[in-house]
Parts: C-alpha cells; structure tokens; sequence
C-alpha cells in the first residue's frame, strides 16, 4: 500500500509572518531564523489570525502522527508499505520504507527543518528522506496515475473489503485538518472512494484503521 498523505498541513513558517513577535520569540528561542522554523500552530498561534487558510495550515502534529502509525505498522516492516506527504505549498517528501522517523515531536520537528534547508536527511549518504518540488497530480502520476481515496463522504466498506482494495493500491488521505480537498479531482477521478465508519475522523485515525485493513488483507493480523 503506496500511502499518499495529501496537501498536508506541514510548511515553513511563511515570509508575511517573519517579523510577528511570536515568531521572533520562537526564532531566538530556537536559535534559528524566522523562515527556518516550521509553522506550527501551538507555537505560532497568534501570528496566524491573517494568514490565508489558516484553518488549514501549520499543523505538522497530523505528519508526524501519521509517519509514526504508518512507519511502524507490520504493514511498512513486511515490506509492503511507502508513505509519501505532499505538502499544501506542493513539496513532496519520500520516505523510504526503513526510516525511523523520531517518534518524540521536537525531534521530528527538527528534522523537518533539516529536511527543508537540505533537501535530504541525513545531509550526506544515501538519504532516508527526500523533498522534493512537486504537485499532487505529479506524485500520482508518477505513482502509475490510479490511486484511491479515503473520504467521510465515500463508499461504505467493512474493514476486510477496503482492505483488500488498498493492499497494493497508491491510497490517498488528506493531510489537513478540517475542510475537503482542495484538488477536488482527487476524489473525482479516485478509482474508488471509501469511507470507514459513520463520521469523519482525524487523519491520524483513518491512516490507522487503513493500515490494519491492509494488514489483514495480508494475512498479517
Ligand atoms: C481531518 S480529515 C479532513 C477534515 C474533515 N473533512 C473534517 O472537516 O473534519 C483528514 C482526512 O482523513 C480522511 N478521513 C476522515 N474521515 C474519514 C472517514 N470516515 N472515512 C475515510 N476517510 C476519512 C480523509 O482522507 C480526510 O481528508
């Protein structure tokens, strides 16, 4: 299962905001510059009330929980798991299959920013992680252009049969925290769009019961 986390709340803390004293504080504190910071919301709250989308953005909390769920599943150690986070500003980072990603938040954090001045992690060698410039229609793309969806509005599966569908399947989840897919295509063109439970969850959430779903499918659980 080919895990595509989509315009994700993960970016650097954006130019208009450089000057804000709550990012200045954080930026000292950090001994870093304003625009080597991560946008986060707990920490940069107060600058954020102008930002466009605010509602949508600095929330890498949603990546790091859901590189910790994926990365660490069965599913990802058997071999059969990769995560890519396409990112609301269109980066995207490819993750290989053996990375540890750090599981305390500072730390993932940290290494986020690393990733964002380097393009790599680690700097030198063959690197575990990789960011790149592209669009989510290019990743598809790229991942063979069929992919499916998670969605609160979709198709209603048991945990078996969305299993058996996203076994071997490019998955597509949101990576935001409210609102629906800005590239509404995503959902249209989706080989099939499935929804898990009655509500809408947190990403975190849905990521885990896809990755057991698939676990299952594979006779791993
Ligand atoms: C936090 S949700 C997006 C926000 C959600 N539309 C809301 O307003 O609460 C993040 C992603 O998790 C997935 N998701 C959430 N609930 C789901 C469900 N019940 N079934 C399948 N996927 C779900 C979707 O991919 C969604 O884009």
């Amino acid at each position: 299962m080919i895990l595509v986390l989509a315009e994700s709340a993960l970016e650097l803390v954006p130019r208009e905001l450089w000057g804000h004293p709550a990012v200045v504080a954080d930026a000292r504190r950090r001994g870093k510059r304003p625009g080597e910071l991560l946008l986060d919301r707990a920490r940069h709250h107060p600058a954020m009330s102008h930002l466009t989308d605010a509602a949508r953005r600095g929330r890498p909390d949603i990546v790091h929980q859901v590189l910790l769920a994926f990365q660490y599943s069965l599913l990802n150690r058997r071999g059969l798991g990769r995560v890519y986070v396409h990112t609301r500003d269109d980066h995207v980072i490819s993750i290989r299959p053996e990375t540890r990603v750090p599981k305390n938040y500072n730390n993932f954090v940290s290494l986020m920013e690393q990733l964002f001045s380097a393009g790599k992690v680690p700097p030198s060698g063959e690197p575990l992680m990789e960011l790149s410039r592209k669009s989510l229609r290019g990743l598809l793309e790229k991942l063979g252009g069929r992919w499916v969806a998670l969605h609160e509005a979709g198709e209603k599966t048991s945990l078996p049969g969305l299993g058996r569908s996203l076994l071997g399947s490019v998955v597509v989840v949101g990576g935001f925290p409210r609102g629906d897919f800005a590239n509404r295509w995503v959902l249209e063109k989706a080989a099939g769009v499935y929804r898990i439970g009655e509500e809408a969850m947190d990403a975190p959430q849905a990521v885990c019961r896809a990755v057991v779903a698939a676990e299952l499918a594979a006779g791993l659980v």
